[in-house]
């Protein structure tokens, strides 16, 4: 019995909700300024009622005021299929935000690294005219003789329809937005894409989110949805009890708890934690993280290593690169030791996914994905940390130059043996591969064999011993 419940439960957790692809029925195309050729602009309607127009100081239309339809706004597609074009000729009365509003936080999302939502591209206004060729005859009389003479548009980058998207990355996704302010408030179907080449759920619409207080975005991620749950209720319905109304019979019946434990959502659920590559260990997840929105149990926390780090000195904003960085935890580590820290990863989706657990745990950290057997570094930095890394590299000796020519000082954690292996992916499956290996006998053999390794830099002190035998390295420039 309780094996057909897990069961159950598993099968919930990549329950899978169909997210509709646009049509762009009209097939028009127009130019719009610095925005490109468009087509097929889809128009939404209302009556008269339904949007902000004052009716009675109306005389355009005598009879039937409310049956009269009025455009009020517009979708279009770029015919290179990068860009979609949202026009707003008239507010509406049901939508909390303004396209202008609209506008600006879809901008605030971007500007705060935000990756569940679509990079705004452009936004600025357009006169009435301008779409007259486009918009049907109808529908330009209306909008004129209502005195509409500019409207407002803004184009954000399209995300296709790929795939269904699981709740679990939906929910990552509401859970990054939180942290960062804002909730989106109409999770729909429609409104949901799996954005195939980040690997990540990326919410559309922002014309009902609304930016939440600190009370909400310090919520544990069950608080959140109880509290979303309350919010749509309020904001449309008391019938409706629940965000995930629109996603099925079962869901909403359930909610999103087989996602969590002990109010924090499991990372373990997402794509980008079940496409990842970077960990020979029996969960596949190498960097354990604890907070109240979210966890992932993995093989290593920072908590032996912190008590060494904190024995380090590091400056106010000093640049640090953390080669091998995975889900971000030293970089957590480094932004709280006021560092300006870099991750760069192997591993694709674990890259990004460090993207999305910095922004929901409030760390600033760049992260990028990077080969060091095949890439340049970025950049140059004060200290470069290669932390149980370096030996699953390929070209050690050439690695290790190219480390030691961009920085001033390298905090190296390893053993006396390794040996280094590294993950091919090839059609989905992964083989590891046996990359550097080294022995030595003992910890003054060792220090000798990095300073070899790393031309023009010496072994300053060890700093400890961490967990498993490793040890944690200081080496500076001579
Ligand atoms: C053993 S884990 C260590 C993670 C982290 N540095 C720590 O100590 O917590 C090694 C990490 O290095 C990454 N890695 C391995 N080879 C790499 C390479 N050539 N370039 C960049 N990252 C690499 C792996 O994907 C993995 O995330």
């Amino acid at each position: 019995m309780k094996k057909y419940f897990y069961y159950f439960f598993e099968k919930l957790t990549t329950f899978y909700i169909n997210c509709p692809e646009d049509s762009f029925e009209y097939g028009k195309s127009f130019r719009i300024p610095k925005g490109g050729l468009f087509y097929g602009l889809k128009i939404k309607y209302g009556s008269l009622s339904d949007c902000k127009i004052p009716f009675e100081s109306n005389n355009i239309f005598n009879e039937n005021n409310d049956s009269i339809l009025v455009p009020i706004s517009a979708v279009a597609k770029s015919f290179d299929n990068t860009k979609i074009m949202k026009i707003e000729f008239v507010e509406h009365v049901r939508k909390i935000n303004s396209l202008v509003n609209e506008v600006e936080i879809i901008k605030k999302l971007n500007a705060l690294e935000c990756q569940s939502a679509p990079l705004l591209l452009d936004s600025s206004n357009l006169k009435l005219a301008f779409l007259k060729n486009i918009l049907s005859e109808v529908d330009y009389r209306t909008l004129s003789l209502l005195g509409v003479k500019v409207v407002e548009y803004m184009i954000t980058e399209y995300i296709p329809y790929e795939r269904k998207v699981s709740l679990a990355d939906i929910v990552l996704a509401m859970l990054e937005q939180k942290s960062l302010g804002y909730y989106q408030g109409d999770l729909k179907p429609q409104n949901i894409r799996f954005d195939s080449r980040k690997g990540l759920c990326v919410l559309l619409d922002y014309d009902q989110a609304e930016r939440i207080n600190k009370k909400v975005r310090d919520m544990s991620a069950s608080q959140f949805f109880s509290w979303c749950n309350y919010r749509d209720s309020e904001k449309y319905s008391l019938k409706f009890k629940n965000w995930m109304r629109h996603f099925g019979y079962i869901l909403p019946k359930i909610s999103c708890f087989f996602l969590l434990k002990n109010g924090a959502f499991d990372l373990s659920k997402t794509s980008i934690y079940r496409n990842q590559v970077t960990t020979n260990a029996a969960g596949g997840i190498y960097h354990t993280i604890k907070s109240k929105v979210i966890f992932a149990e993995g093989v290593r926390t920072l908590k032996e290593r912190a008590l060494l780090l904190d024995k380090v000195e590091f400056e106010l904003n000093e640049r640090v690169l953390d080669v091998g960085c995975n889900a971000g935890l030293l970089c957590h580590y480094l932004f709280k030791r006021g560092c300006l820290p870099w991750g760069v990863e192997l591993d694709a989706p674990i890259a990004q996914a460090a993207k999305v657990i910095a922004n929901i745990l409030n760390v600033k950290s760049k992260f990028s994905v990077l080969d060091l057997d095949k890439d340049h570094l970025p950049e140059s930095f004060d200290t470069i940390c290669l932390f149980s890394v370096i030996h699953h590299t390929r070209n050690l000796e050439e690695n290790c130059l190219k480390i030691a020519r961009c920085c001033k000082r390298i905090l190296i954690e390893c053993r006396l043996h390794e040996k280094g292996k590294k993950p091919i992916v090839i059609n989905g499956n992964t083989s590891w591969e046996s990359t550097s290996i080294w022995d030595y006998k003992s910890e003054e053999d060792l220090y000798e064999g990095l300073s070899n390794l790393f031309p023009n830099f010496h072994v300053k002190r060890k700093v400890g011993n961490a967990d498993k035998h490793r040890i944690l390295i200081e080496m500076v420039k001579k």
